[in-house]
C-alpha cells in the first residue's frame, strides 16, 4: 500500500472477481447486438481497459472528456464537454462507462447529451457508486461497488490529478489531503 493511503476500501482480487460478474451480466444483456462503448475520461480509463478485456467481441471503443471536479475534492456544480465533436451515435446502443456516481451530475449531463446525439439505448456502468442523496435522481444500469459518502483514489480515480495507477480503491491520509492544501 502506497504511504499516502489511510486505507485500501476495495483491493485488486475483490475487483477482479466483480469485473467477471459485470461483463458476463452486459453481454448477456446486450445478446449479441452491437452496441459502441463510451468512456468518460480520465478516471473510467483503468477499469474499462480491465472491463471490456473481459468482453472478447468485436467492440467499438469511443472517449469523451468531461470535467466536473476540477482538481478539488468536492463536486464543482457544473459539467464542461471539452471535446469539440462527440462520438457518432445516432441511432445507436452505448455503453457509457465511468468511474464514479458522486452527485450524479456527470452522468445525468452526458446521457441527455447522448440521447440528443439521437442514441437509441443507453446503458451505463460505473465502478463505484456514492451511497448519498444526488443532485438528480439516477442509478447507473450495472455497478461494481457501493461505497460510503467518502472521497476515494485508484484505480482509475485521482486526487488533484494523481493516484489513477494505483491498482486498489483506498482512501487518502488526511494529512495528505492537508499538506497538498
Ligand atoms: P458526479 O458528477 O458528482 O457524479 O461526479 C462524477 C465525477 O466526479 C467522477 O467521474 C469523478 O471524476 C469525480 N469524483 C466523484 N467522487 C470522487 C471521489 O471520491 N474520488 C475521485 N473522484 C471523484
Ligand atoms: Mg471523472
Amino acid at each position: 500500500m502506497h504511504e499516502d493511503i489511510e486505507k485500501v476500501l476495495i483491493d485488486e482480487e475483490v475487483i477482479e472477481k466483480r469485473l467477471d460478474i459485470i461483463a458476463d451480466r452486459i453481454l448477456g444483456e446486450f445478446r449479441g447486438s452491437p452496441f459502441v462503448v463510451i468512456v468518460i475520461l480520465k478516471g473510467a480509463l483503468v477499469f474499462t481497459a480491465d472491463l471490456l478485456r473481459r468482453m472478447p467481441i468485436p467492440l467499438e471503443i469511443e472517449c469523451i472528456n468531461v470535467a466536473s471536479y476540477h482538481g478539488e475534492t468536492k463536486s464543482s456544480g457544473r459539467v464542461d464537454f471539452l471535446d469539440a465533436k462527440l462520438p457518432l451515435v445516432k441511432g445507436r446502443s452505448v455503453l457509457l462507462i465511468d468511474d464514479i456516481l458522486d452527485t450524479g451530475r456527470t452522468l445525468v449531463a452526458v446521457e441527455a447529451k447522448l440521447r440528443e446525439q439521437g442514441a437509441r439505448i443507453v446503458k451505463s456502468c460505473v465502478l463505484l457508486s456514492k451511497d448519498k442523496e444526488r443532485s438528480a435522481e439516477v442509478e447507473a444500469d450495472y455497478v461494481g461497488f457501493h461505497i460510503g459518502n467518502e472521497f476515494v483514489v485508484g484505480y482509475g480515480l485521482d486526487y488533484k490529478g494523481l493516484y489513477r495507477n494505483l491498482p486498489y480503491v483506498g482512501i487518502l491520509k488526511e494529512e495528505t489531503v492537508e499538506a497538498s492544501g
